[in-house]
């Protein structure tokens, strides 16, 4: 399998793109980093490692990452959407495992030198860590093998403002370092992942099962399927950081998803954290722009939720 290493803002999606990755056959979850945005690095971790106890993985490190944005400040949790602690308001259990020394940023670095240019990055939270990981090590491009990132709008509103997608809006600094370095990037957009939804009905088949973590993904879903209800008019959710799980380990394949340019506006203007992606002349299906490193993702092969619940419950 291939080593995959996680850069995440748990965060309820982000809790299923971990149990995704934990289930993968085609991949090894080799090590977490944490970012504020759902809630910050720390609590995040403390998240992923109790999450991860509840799973049976202890043994996967995580590592603490940035609590500020490149520039600025953290703006603060969001408990309307992942509840006060992340996890919507559900106690897990707690792990008794601490987050390694390093931070994440130089975990990274290590990671992907330990893995010969093999590693897999997937981030689904706001890019500080790989941002600062590029700059403690410029040759990272040259040392990972790909990096699928959950973020941006290419063609849709966004959700935190008219253009801006949170992950993104976070750290818009930190997007436009990763998204100009020399790397193959895969952007897992809202275009794809709102289209994508988990419902009732696979929630109901977590809670019935006899695993504590799947019955525990189910609980602490239900905060998120409240927010939802403005969305889409009924209890659901999107699965944005799960789908970028999915295609990064392969079990998932895009199939419109051109290479274009895509640059990160970082400007103090309206435009904020806005994901440009040149999409001209793509009437007709995917069509790369020479030299463009990014695919955007912008429809798959499959719906996400019962692929999912497959993986989770295998
Ligand atoms: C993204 O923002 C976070 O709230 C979610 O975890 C996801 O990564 C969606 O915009
Ligand atoms: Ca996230």
């Amino acid at each position: 399998p291939a080593p995959v290493y996680l850069d995440c803002d748990t965060g309820i999606d982000d809790s299923l793109a971990l149990a995704y990755l934990l289930a993968a056959p085609e991949v090894e979850l080799v090590g977490i980093g944490t970012v504020s945005g759902n809630v910050t690095a720390a609590q995040g971790a403390r998240n992923t490692l109790d999450l991860l106890a509840l799973a049976g993985r202890s043994g996967i490190p995580v590592a603490v990452g940035a609590h500020d944005p490149l520039a600025g400040r953290y703006g603060g949790a969001v408990p309307h959407i992942h509840g006060r602690n992340g996890v919507g308001d559900v106690e897990l259990p707690a792990s008794g495992v601490d987050q390694i020394g390093e931070d994440a940023a130089e975990f990274l670095v290590r990671l992907a030198k330990e893995h010969d240019g093999a590693l897999r990055v997937v981030a689904v939270g706001p890019l500080t860590n790989l941002a600062r990981a590029l700059e403690l090590e410029p040759a990272l491009p040259g040392l990972v093998s790909e990096v699928t990132i959950m973020g941006g709008a290419a063609l849709v509103p966004g959700n935190v403002s008219a253009v801006a997608e949170a992950n993104i809006a976070n750290d818009p600094e930190a997007a436009a370092v990763v998204f100009a370095a020399p790397w193959d990037l895969t952007l897992v957009p809202l275009d794809v992942t709102l289209e994508n939804t988990l419902e009732e009905e696979h929630r109901r088949v977590l809670l019935a099962s006899a695993d504590p973590f799947l019955t525990g993904l189910g609980r602490i879903l239900d905060v998120y399927f409240d927010f939802y209800v403005d969305l889409y008019g009924r209890r659901s959710s999107a699965l944005h950081d799960p789908l970028a799980a999915a295609i990064a380990a392969g079990g998932i394949t895009p199939t419109i998803a051109p290479r274009v340019p895509v640059v990160i506006d970082a400007t103090d203007g309206p435009g904020r954290g806005q994901t440009l992606c040149d999409l001209r002349g793509q009437r007709r299906g995917s069509v790369d722009r020479p030299g463009a490193r990014c695919r955007v993702v912008l429809a798959t092969d499959a719906p996400l939720a019962p692929h999912l619940l497959d993986r989770l419950l295998a």
